[in-house]
């Protein structure tokens, strides 16, 4: 399969614009200058030994790198097939990989002399990294969460206005990551020449595609370098897929080798109906374009990006980034999905098993390696990506896994409050 980007490899940093025939920059006139000017400085950021040594001591000290790849020896044994490892990319801090993003972007940025940030963000993870990196590195900071997401995922909103940034509340459309996404592609444009916009995901107009990627493929170098050390050749690797920057991260030093098998697992969230998940790759998606890019979409019968659901907020988004559904169409990604109802069942296999609670995006990957793993000897090994912890789901997951007593409990905060 032909390298979608060869100039990723060489020193001297390239950013692809298209991938196949997904990708490219549809944005206004407004927005052009905005895009080549970052194009550039990142091409002259990636060459700089002064960048890269801000962001490997960012990495080593401030996010928490590399993070740990552990053998779950007891899910392997209750599975009865393929040796399973987990990379605990969830202990990064902030609670997921969202954070190699947002410090890389964050560093850019400071490096441009921009004083603000904004960002768009679902489950409240990427809004989370970014407001950490704000902090961190004296920039303001300014999130737009839809308002579904704000009330689903309240602990990241308290935990993003403790470290300063302001999150504005988003009532367009579904009120969700799409509409989170216009409401900050709308601020960019009017702001740009002090403001960086960080898009969360592997998505949005070039170069943003494959600048996040190159931030995340921390991941999957660390992954490649633990398993050689750990002596195992992976034939599995499983990813969940919002936008797609974690799925990309970890499989990218492993695009262009012919194995391992490499899965990317959507939301197949209530089932298969329109609007009650967000399957793009094996579902009804098509050709269209959206926030600045040309993906496949989950589109009503007008042609309107559609409603999408998932039990996770960080994978219900109708787009798909424009690299992962390019690597689909080789077949070099194959994707798969996990309903709600699977997701929670992994959250808790893992918990029980390993003591290790995934996020609820996270578990959707973790579903696929509990159905994939039997089909393996154990002579396998199945890596999965727990591209976050849990900790910030408990208001959900509480509710469905032991409804009775979280009640209680939050009668009682409030009687006490
Ligand atoms: C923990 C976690 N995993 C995965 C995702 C999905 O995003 P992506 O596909 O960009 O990795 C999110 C998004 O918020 C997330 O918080």
């Amino acid at each position: 399969m032909p390298d979608p980007n060869p100039n990723r490899k060489s020193g001297d940093f390239t950013p692809a614009d298209y991938f196949g025939s997904y990708g490219g920059r549809f944005v206004g006139e407004a927005l052009r200058p905005a895009l080549d000017t970052l194009e550039r400085e990142l091409v002259s950021a990636w060459k700089d030994p002064a960048f890269q040594a801000d962001l490997r001591v960012a990495r080593d000290t401030f996010i928490g790198r590399p993070t740990p790849l552990l053998y779950a020896e007891n899910a392997s044994k209750a599975l009865g097939g393929a040796r399973i490892y987990i990379k605990m990319e969830g202990l990064a801090h902030t609670g997921a990989h969202k954070i190699n993003n947002a410090v890389g972007q964050a560093l850019l940025a400071r490096r441009m002399g921009k004083k603000r940030l904004i960002a768009e963000t679902g489950a409240g993870q990427h809004g989370l990294a970014t407001a950490a990196a704000a902090a961190r590195f004296n920039l303001e900071c300014l999130v737009y969460m839809g308002a579904v997401d704000m009330a689903r995922q309240r602990p990241n909103v308290f935990a993003m206005e403790t470290m300063g940034a302001r999150v504005v509340r988003v009532d367009s459309g579904s009120r969700t990551l799409k509409d989170a996404v216009n409401a900050a592609l709308r601020d960019w444009s009017a702001t740009f020449p002090d403001t960086h916009y960080i898009i969360g995901s592997a998505l949005g107009p070039s170069p943003f595609p494959d600048m996040v990627h190159r931030f995340q493929a921390v991941v999957g170098e660390e992954t490649q370098e633990q398993l050689r050390q750990a002596g195992r050749d992976a034939t599995t690797l499983i990813a969940c897929v919002g936008g797609g920057s974690n799925a990309i991260g970890f499989f990218s030093p492993f695009l262009d080798l012919p194995s391992p098998r490499l899965v990317g697992v959507e939301a197949g969230g209530r089932g298969p109906g329109p609007g009650d998940n967000a399957v793009r790759m094996t579902g009804p998606s098509r050709m269209g374009v959206a926030h600045g890019y040309k993906s496949r979409f989950l589109m009503d019968s007008d042609g309107q990006i559609g409603v999408t659901h998932s039990i996770s907020a960080g994978l219900d988004y109708p787009g798909v980034g424009p690299e992962l559904a390019s690597l689909g169409e080789s077949g070099r990604i194959e994707f798969t999905s996990a309903t709600d109802t699977e997701a929670l069942e992994a959250l808790r296999f893992f918990a029980r098993q390993e003591g290790v609670l995934f996020a609820l995006e996270s578990a959707h990957a973790g579903a696929v390696a509990i159905r994939q793993a039997p089909g393996l000897s154990p002579d396998q090994t199945l890596v999965v990506n727990m591209s976050g912890r849990g900790d910030k789901d408990l208001f959900i997951t509480a509710k469905q896994l032991d409804r009775e007593s979280w009640l209680e409990f939050l009668r009682s905060e409030v009687e006490n409050a």
